[in-house]
């Protein structure tokens, strides 16, 4: 199972790997088989039907986290910090506390750059291992009037940089690189010496995350451009469905080999 350590080591080393994971059943099916699990709160999208991740609270993250450890013994699990939890110091510490302290998780993920990069602090400097989220941050859609992707420009990239590099320097150990010209990511990537993540950031990140439920096609809603699926999992389970009830309708389901 990765460490802190291991995965700090494999910066230029190797790629690493991550991918969510919001209950046993499939925390089960992903273990051992990436490097990290992260249990973010995209769940409110796949899982909830809702169009942010604004209305998570701490309690359903702290559940689907112990559900997630229940399914993933051997792989590091990372979870989000929903909005809100993280407004000042103390407030961060006392929920980043309650998270780590009841779900056994490895990590707390937060969102921000160089202006929460004072609250990264207060956590890492109180024994909480943290990764970074910067780019596109999927808790600030609201408030900046959509999901936009970053680093479009010079400017733009010098920020992601600023951002990466102050986080880094509050002792985040890996940062989520998020929705993000490939050239900027690459630039963030260079800069910072912990692994970068990216998702939707192009080749130059030191690893890859994907929303399991979009990267095994099971989420229909719609389908970002950097998403790659690996399985149709909505046809799949919609066509057993079929099957499966027009088999009882017709009478065939149970026969002989599934009756006591
Ligand atoms: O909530 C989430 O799944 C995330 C990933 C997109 C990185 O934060």
């Amino acid at each position: 199972m990765r460490t802190i350590t291991s995965i700090k080591n494999a910066k230029n080393q190797e790629k690493l790997v991550m991918i969510t994971a919001y209950d046993a059943l499939f925390a089960r099916l992903f273990d051992e088989k990436v490097d990290m699990i992260l249990v973010g709160d995209s769940l409110n999208n796949s899982f909830n039907a809702q169009s942010d991740t604004i209305s998570v609270d701490l309690d359903m993250m702290i559940y689907h986290t112990k559900a997630v450890m229940r399914g993933a013994r051997n792989t590091f699990v990372a979870v989000d910090m929903p909005f809100g939890t993280y407004t000042d110091e103390k407030i961060a510490l006392k929920n980043a506390t309650k998270v780590y302290q009841q779900t056994g998780a490895h990590a707390v993920k937060i969102e921000g750059g160089e202006a929460r990069a004072h609250i990264v602090k207060a956590l890492t400097s109180n024994s909480i291992a943290v990764v970074g989220h910067i780019g596109l941050m999927p808790q600030f859609a609201r408030s900046e009037g959509g999901f936009k992707i970053k680093g479009k420009d010079a400017e733009d990239t010098k920020k992601l940089v600023e951002d990466a590099k102050a986080i880094e320097k509050a002792g985040a150990f890996c940062i989520v690189v998020e929705g993000v010209k490939e050239d900027a990511a690459r630039a963030v990537s260079e800069a910072v010496n912990v692994p970068t993540i990216g998702i939707g950031a192009g080749r130059y990140t030191d690893g890859q995350v994907l929303v399991w439920s979009d990267m095994l096609g099971f989420f229909e809603e719609f389908k970002p451009k950097f998403v790659k699926r690996y399985l149709n999992g909505a046809d799949i389970v919609k066509e057993a469905v079929a099957r499966y009830a027009q088999e009882v309708k017709e009478g065939k389901f149970p026969d002989d080999n599934f009756i006591y």
